[in-house]
This record gives structure tokens, C-alpha cells and sequence, in this order.
């Protein structure tokens, strides 16, 4: 399945496009383990909205991405476990080591009342046990929903409610640079409101102190005392669901975002292969915390249904220093790296010293996700990382696309500053206007949309069909919509161009303004407030609140940390506002819809141009917002 040159790319798009049927069943049937072949390719129906893909092919993805490979080179590694304090020895796991490890916790979730199509809930920090927990719970055809570790409890809470969880898997704590953070706790706190869950599994990181609830809480280790090492992985039908990540979008709570199995995996696997252009014997190290999209797939299941060795970071890359990741990729001899460009950007504001002494010549790819990768910082990760020698893979994709959908194929694919280029074989582009009208021709802008199924896109959000339906095939009828602004230059290369809804993209992470406003507006005192985000140099966007209080505030900077604090215990520490401003007012339409073009202008510093305020209920709001502006 890998291309190799331009020309191949070519073919292979055409084909992909000519007949995608063809395309897929042929790399799904050649390069994977099935239980049961497929002998039906793709139904599908963008205006009501479903897609299955292989519907009657059976497999399991820990079979394709662990036992295979542990047939056929047991002793490659697998995973690297690089700890969060540099002097603590990595670890390394084979891939016969890890089969027996996920088949061994897949028994403790088999003894613990835990079956195919149950949700299991995996709050963990960045070590081995987060990645055995997803194996695990996949090898016996359970639903993981992991959530990031950074998230409160009452995010946390929200999510199992949502897609009622059995049972939860976490730690102690965990250690991320010099802070220790509570994890065990926060579950506590969080299942107060949780009455789905019957068991919560704690694996111990930092040993700190916890409670555990007479016949609830046990501990991983004792657990696995007591089960066998093999485990047979379940036969799943293609499109039983695989995992559920929650996602911001422009209303309402985060939506669990449904991927199945068969069409996951192939996808997974196939843009893993050709994007990074992965080679037998790579080092391969994904940034990414296995909590957001990209650690789900190009840091476990890509890389490992691939047979690669991938390594995961549990630390922060600016502990102990800013030369930390250099560190990682020198002693570990990385040849692949993908990272963030908030990352990038943050690093780049440390200075060159970092750099110094650190041997980055094993390097030979780059990988950029999450945010548009602005020049100075391609510039920078060009010239400094990769020394010229190793193209940069942009790539754009979301979290329910689940893999890369427009990226340059690494060393192949010409590649240009900020662009992320052309789209991959299976994904067909179209910039759409306003009125969904398809903008032709090269040198233009428009909406992104995508006109045909590829093998992972996003099946449902858990428990609302009608939503999933309404927010990405509403828009514009007869295509799914990305919720991005995009650009097809003259070159016919695309440029993502940034969010044009309501979701903001803080340092890589989704966000959604309504969300922060529900948190900002249950803080006491707090009449109404309206969100938007504006250009930040390192976070790539910053979170600006304009906030209305019931009082003139008597101590405005005190009340500004007390917001923090309630942003903190609702969503989680991600996303608190960078900036707090206190208006008496919002510009208001009649109807009561609140102007953000204009509230984004003052954000952005830019107010020479607010466009039409005619309409507004009362337009000294306005003014009196500029002048407090932050
Ligand atoms: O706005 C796009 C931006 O991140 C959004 C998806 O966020 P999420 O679902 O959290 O997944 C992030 C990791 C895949 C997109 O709608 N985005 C992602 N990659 C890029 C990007 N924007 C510009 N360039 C990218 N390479």
C-alpha cells in the first residue's frame, strides 16, 4: 500500500477517485487480517446521513496491529516509554511483550464484568498502561473513550455520563515537568455524578496516596495477578464502533465522536504508511498526548498496525529545559518526528542554545498537525531541526476524519510553507461559498467541504444521530463539512485558513466558544459573556472573554482569577481565558444576537474596520468596548 513516488501518487489518487470502491477493497483486503473477508465494499448516503464501510468483513484491530507482529518479529519494539523526568531509564516493549501485557489487561477488564460493546472510560497520564488500557479494551471489542488528562472532573463526568461507562481505568497521579497532578481524585470527584460506573481500575504512577472504595476501586497490578497472559481478541463486525473521543464543536457540550472498526483501521494504517513513509527499523516519535485524536491514531494504532517502533513522552517539552525533545530525539535516535507548531513556536521563542550539542542527524521527517504552520516557524523547523535535509509533512485533518486527509507524502509531495498541500488518495476536496456553491478553478477561497466517504470518516456522535446529521451534513447539503476556511492557490495546493464557526484553536486544542462562555457565566455574580479567540504568537489562537457582572466588580483583578478558577473546575485548565475584559454591554443585533465579528476585531486590536454596526441594538456598546479593550 506504500506510494513511493509523485507519479504513483498520482495514480493512485486517480484511481482513488475514478473508482473508490476498487481503491479501498483492494488495500483493506491485501494488507490486513480478517476474520471474516468482506464481501461488501461501501453503502452510503450523505443527505441521510450513514456510511459503512466492509459492513460484512469481521476482524480486530489488536489481531492486525499486535499478533501479526508478534509472529512475525516479536522482538521489535513496539512502544518506548520515555519517562517525564530525563534521568529515569526509558523503557522499551516488544511486540511479543506487548501482546501479552494488552491480552493480560484485557482479562482484568474481561474479570471485571466488562463486554463487547460496554464503554471504558481511560483517564491516564502519557505511560505504557495508557496505551496497554486502549489495546485492551479494543481486544475484547469494548468502546474506549479516553479523556485527556488535563480535563476536570465535571468534564469528565460529562463524558462517562454520556456514553454511560462501566468502568474507568486510571492512576494515582501523574508527574508532567516538576508538577505532580491528581488523577485518582478527580475521578472520585467526577463519579460522585456517575452511577454507570461500576468499577474504576488504578494503575500506580507516583504512588501517591488515594482512596480506594471497598469493592469499586482495585488496583491494576494485584489484578493482573490473577488472570492468564493470552487473551483471543474478539471478532468485531467492521462497523461495530472502536472508540468514542469527544470533541468541542460550536454548541452545546463536547459530542462523542463514534469510529468503527474496519474502516478506522485502514485508514489508520494507509496514511500512516504513506505520509510518514515509514521504514522497517524507524524510530518514530508522535508528541501528541494519546488523549486527543492524534495520539489515537499515528501514536498507537497507526504506528503499531504498521509494525513500527513508536515512542511516547510522558513530560512536557520544556522540562527539564527547552532542549527536551532534541534530547529525546538524539539519545533515542528518532527518524520521524511529528509535533504541534504551538510547540514548534513556543521552542522557537527559547533561542538556538537548546539546540546546541544535540546530535538531530538520525532525523529524515517532520510532521506538523493540529494548527496552520505559519512560515516563521516552518522556516524555523526547516532550518533548525530538520537542517534542510527532511521534508515537512503539514498535515490537516480532525478528529473526525480520525486520519490525515490533505498532507504532503514525505519526500514525494513538493512541499511549500504553511500549505498543506494536496489531498490524499480517497479524499476529494471541494471549496464551497456561502450558498454551498462549488468554487472551480485554482487561486481561489472558500469552505471546505468533502464530497465522498473516505474509510474513517465519522460514523455518529454517541447517543444523537440527528446531531452528527445536523452539524456536518446540514450545511451544505450532500457534503460533509470540515467547519474550516481553506485556500487552493494557483498550484492547486491547499492552505487551511483557520476555523469559520464558533470553535477556536487553542495551542492545538479544540475548543468551543459557547462552552467557555456556560463556564464563565456560572460563576457567581456573572450576568452574560461572549467568547471569541484572537491571534496568539505562541498558542497559535488565545481565549478573549468579555464578561458582563451583575456589579461594577470592587477588586476587577481578584474576580478575573475567580473566573479562572470556575473556567478551570468545569472544562479544565486548557481553557482558561488568556484575557478578561468587563463590559456593561455586548453589541447586540435586535433579535439579541450577539455581533462577534465585531467583539473579534477588538480582540484582534483591529478596529479601524467593523464593518456595518447599523444594526445593532445599542452601538455605544461598542465604543465603550474598544476604548476598555486589553
Ligand atoms: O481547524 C483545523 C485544525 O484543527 C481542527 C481539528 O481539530 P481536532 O479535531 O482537535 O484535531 C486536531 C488534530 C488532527 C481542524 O478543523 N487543524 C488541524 N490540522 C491542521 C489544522 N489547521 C491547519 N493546518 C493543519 N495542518
Amino acid at each position: 500500500m506504500r506510494i513511493t513516488n509523485i507519479a504513483a501518487y498520482q495514480q493512485a489518487y486517480k484511481k482513488s477517485v475514478e473508482n473508490p470502491e476498487q481503491f479501498w477493497a483492494k488495500i483493506a483486503s491485501e494488507n490486513f487480517v480478517w476474520d471474516k473477508p468482506f464481501t461488501k465494499i461501501l453503502d452510503w448516503n450523505f443527505n441521510d446521513y450513514k456510511v459503512n464501510w466492509f459492513e460484512d468483513g469481521q476482524l480486530n484491530i489488536t489481531t492486525n496491529a499486535l499478533d501479526r507482529h508478534a509472529a512475525n518479529q516479536p522482538n521489535t519494539v513496539a512502544l518506548i516509554y520515555e519517562p517525564n523526568e530525563p534521568g529515569d531509564d526509558s523503557v522499551s516493549i516488544t511486540y511479543k511483550e506487548l501482546l501479552e501485557k494488552v491480552s493480560r489487561f484485557a482479562n482484568v477488564l474481561k474479570a471485571n464484568g466488562v463486554q463487547k460493546g460496554d464503554r471504558v472510560c481511560i483517564y491516564m497520564p502519557m505511560i505504557p498502561e495508557l496505551a496497554i488500557a486502549v489495546l485492551a479494551t479494543a481486544r475484547i471489542g469494548a468502546i474506549h473513550s479516553v479523556v485527556f488528562g488535563g480535563f476536570s472532573a465535571q468534564s469528565i463526568a460529562d463524558r462517562i455520563n454520556d456514553s454511560e461507562c462501566k468502568v474507568v481505568i486510571t492512576t494515582d497521579g501523574a508527574v508532567r515537568g516538576n508538577k505532580k497532578i491528581p488523577m485518582k481524585e478527580t475521578v472520585d470527584e467526577a463519579l460522585v455524578t456517575c452511577p454507570c460506573v461500576e468499577k474504576v481500575i488504578v494503575a500506580s504512577r507516583t504512588h501517591t496516596p488515594v482512596s480506594m472504595i471497598k469493592g469499586r476501586d482495585i488496583w491494576w497490578k494485584e489484578a493482573e495477578q490473577e488472570v492468564s497472559a493470552t487473551c483471543p481478541a474478539e471478532i468485531m463486525n467492521a462497523e461495530d464502533p472502536l472508540f468514542i473521543l469527544y470533541t468541542s464543536g460550536s454548541t452545546g457540550k463536547p459530542k462523542g465522536v463514534v469510529h468503527t472498526c474496519g474502516g478506522y483501521m485502514v485508514y489508520a494504517a494507509y496514511t500512516f504508511a504513506n505520509v510518514f513513509q515509514y521504514n522497517p527499523g524507524d524510530v518514530y516519535f508522535c508528541t501528541a498526548d494519546i488523549g486527543w485524536i492524534t495520539g489515537h491514531s499515528y501514536l498507537v494504532y497507526g504506528p503499531l498496525l504498521n509494525g513500527a517502533t513508536s515512542l511516547m513522552f510522558e513530560g512536557i517539552p520544556t522540562y527539564p529545559d527547552a532542549g527536551r525533545f532534541w534530547d529525546i530525539i538524539a539519545r533515542h535516535k528518532v527518524n520521524i518526528f511529528y509535533t504541534a507548531p504551538t510547540a514548534i513556536r513556543s521552542l522557537m521563542g527559547f533561542g538556538d542554545s537548546f539546540l546546541e550539542n544535540k546530535d538531530l542527524s538520525t532525523l529524515r521527517v517532520l510532521g506538523s498537525v493540529g494548527e496552520p504552520l505559519n512560515e516563521e516557524a516552518w522556516h524555523w523547523y526547516n532550518d533548525k531541526i530538520g537542517k534542510g535535509n527532511c521534508p515537512i509533512v503539514d498535515t490537516w485533518w480532525q478528529t473526525e476524519t480520525a486520519g490525515i486527509m490533505i498532507s504532503p507524502l514525505a519526500g514525494i509531495t513538493e512541499t511549500k510553507p504553511a500549505f498543506a498541500t494536496l489531498p490524499l488518495p480517497g479524499v476529494q476536496p471541494i471549496l464551497v461559498d456561502e450558498n454551498g456553491k462549488e468554487i472551480e478553478g485554482n487561486g481561489v477561497n472558500g469552505n471546505l467541504c468533502i464530497k465522498y466517504p473516505w474509510p474513517s470518516i465519522i460514523r455518529t456522535t454517541w447517543g444523537d444521530h440527528e446531531r452528527c446529521k445536523s452539524t456536518y451534513f446540514s450545511t451544505y447539503p450532500g457534503l460533509y463539512f470540515t467547519g474550516d476556511g481553506c485556500m487552493r492557490d494557483e498550484d492547486g495546493y491547499y492552505r487551511i485558513t483557520g476555523r469559520v464557526d464558533d470553535v477556536m484553536n487553542i495551542s492545538g486544542h479544540r475548543i468551543g466558544t459557547a462552552e467557555v462562555e456556560n463556564a464563565i457565566n456560572s460563576h457567581t455574580g456573572i450576568v452574560e459573556s461572549a467568547v471569541v479567540g484572537y491571534p496568539h504568537d505562541i498558542k497559535g489562537q488565545g481565549i478573549y472573554a468579555y464578561v458582563i457582572c451583575e456589579h461594577t466588580p470592587e477588586h476587577p483583578d481578584l474576580l478575573k482569577k475567580d473566573i479562572l478558577m470556575t473556567v478551570s473546575k468545569i472544562i479544565g485548565p486548557i481553557a482558561k481565558p488568556d484575557k478578561i475584559q468587563f463590559v456593561s454591554g455586548l453589541p447586540k443585533t435586535r433579535s439579541g444576537k450577539i455581533m462577534r465579528r465585531i467583539l473579534r476585531k477588538v480582540a484582534e486590536g483591529d478596529v479601524s474596520n467593523l464593518g456595518d454596526t447599523s444594526t445593532l441594538l445599542d452601538p455605544s456598546v461598542v465604543e465603550e468596548i474598544i476604548e476598555g479593550a486589553l
